[in-house]
């Protein structure tokens, strides 16, 4: 699983770190490739000797390696090949460190000069673990981007009982491989996507339609395949290329688009409506292409179409259900009016008053609206959309 990963493993001086044989191995069993670095007060809690054997590397403490050669470890090196760093366990001493930069040691330095991703399990006493330094210093490297991950709960080295133990190796090495191969809540679920316009016929000739590109649904198509689900994508006519992974169903109007999305959606974890589908279509369409000459075409006698959220609301069993709403005028409440009639978990709002939102963009402003909750985005992508949106749906899973 973690084949050819190279995992620069930073141990220091906590008790815990006698785990990290433990970790060593799992991560070598799993085909790592893994290099360790220790604090000189590590050496007091674990030795070289065990983690270089399962390692089947030398470890490096200190700087200088040999005082007679002057054969020194080359921080900048090591610190440029990992893909990942781990520090495990993370004494309160080198997380303040590591958000200081004090760089009097062989680890700190390496990670001073590492390019790669970091992650941090800290290990420490009760009280040490609820001191507001810990917790500020965590914070810090949380706003950095380096992935912290969470104190284990239990008996603690002191005796004392409570938050502070390091996460065991088995859940650190979870973190690792999560860390290379994401595994989403969406992988294998079956999402089911409506994209772009509906047309709707007058004519053989003439339509009514409207401005939708496609692109929301397309982009959302897109990153649900990536996130590993199995994606089903039923579009009305646009010019979009659709990813290989998708299953794609092209339909015209809204009839079809009803027909196919029912077809599917007894099968489907979660229904993702955002085609833009006409509400009204003509009542009769005739057969040979009206002649302005013939036919008064200023009046044209218009039906409901099918409505699709609604029907599929109203059937739902385990489905979880997201819709679009676009408005020009009191956004919020309709939003909300439609989230309940239509017994959705999630709409998604677009306000044409948005600049750069909307059809045809490439940008789009959203709005969440939940049962019980609304939260404001900001202009972002689509992609970036689509991604906010399949988080939510992740969360909502
Ligand atoms: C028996 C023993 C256990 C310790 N366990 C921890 C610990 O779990 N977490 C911690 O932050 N410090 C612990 N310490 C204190 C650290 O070893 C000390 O702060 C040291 O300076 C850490 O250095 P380093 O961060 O460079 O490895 C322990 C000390 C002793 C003597």
């Amino acid at each position: 699983m973690l084949k050819g990963k190279k995992i620069l493993l930073g141990v220091t001086g906590s008790i815990a770190a006698y785990k990290t044989a433990t970790l060593v191995r799992v991560l070598t069993k799993a085909g790592a490739d893994v290099r360790v670095v220790l604090t000189p007060s590590a050496l007091s809690f674990v030795t070289p000797l065990t983690l270089s054997t399962l390692s089947k590397h030398p470890v490096h403490s200190a700087y200088v390696e040999n005082e007679e050669t002057g054969e020194w470890a080359n921080h900048v090196a090591l610190g440029k090949w990992a893909d990942l760093m781990v520090i495990a366990p993370c004494s309160a001493n080198t997380l303040s460190k590591l958000v200081s930069g004090e760089c009097d040691n062989l680890l700190i330095a390496v990670y001073l000069s590492a390019s790669c991703p970091i992650m941090v399990a800290p290990a420490m006493d009760l009280d040490m673990s609820d001191h507001w330094t810990t917790k500020k210093n965590l914070e810090t490297l949380e706003e950095k981007h380096v992935r912290v991950l969470p104190f284990g709960e239990g008996e603690l080295a002191s005796g004392l009982t409570g938050k502070g133990r390091m996460m065991e190796p088995e859940e650190i090495f979870d973190a690792i491989a999560d860390h290379f191969d994401p595994r989403s809540k969406l992988k294998g679920k079956r999402i089911l996507i409506t994209a772009g316009p509906t047309y709707e016929a007058i004519d053989p000739v003439r339509y009514i339609g409207n401005h939708s590109s496609g692109k929301m649904g397309f982009a959302l198509a897109q990153a649900a395949a990536d996130r590993g689900a199995d994606v089903h994508l039923v579009s009305g006519p646009t010019h979009l290329q659709h990813d290989p992974m998708v299953h794609r169903y092209d339909v015209v109007s809204a009839k079809d688009m009803f027909e196919k999305v029912t077809t599917l959606f007894k099968d489907t974890d979660v229904l993702i409506m955002s085609a833009a589908v006409a509400d009204y279509r003509p009542a009769t369409i005739a057969e040979k292409k009206l002649k302005k000459e013939v036919v008064d075409l200023a009046v044209i006698e218009l039906e409901k179409t099918e409505d699709i959220l609604a029907h599929c609301g109203a059937i739902k069993e385990k489905q979880l259900l997201v819709g679009f709403a676009l408005e020009t005028d009191d956004e919020l409440a309709h939003a909300r009016r439609k989230l309940e009639n239509k017994n959705l978990d999630l709409l998604v709002l677009n306000s044409l008053r948005d600049a750069g939102a909307g059809f045809g963009t490439d940008t789009n402003k959203v709005t969440f609206v939940f049962p019980d909750q609304v939260r404001e985005g900001e202009l972002k992508l689509k992609t970036e959309v689509a991604a906010d949106i399949l988080d939510e749906i992740e969360r909502m899973l």
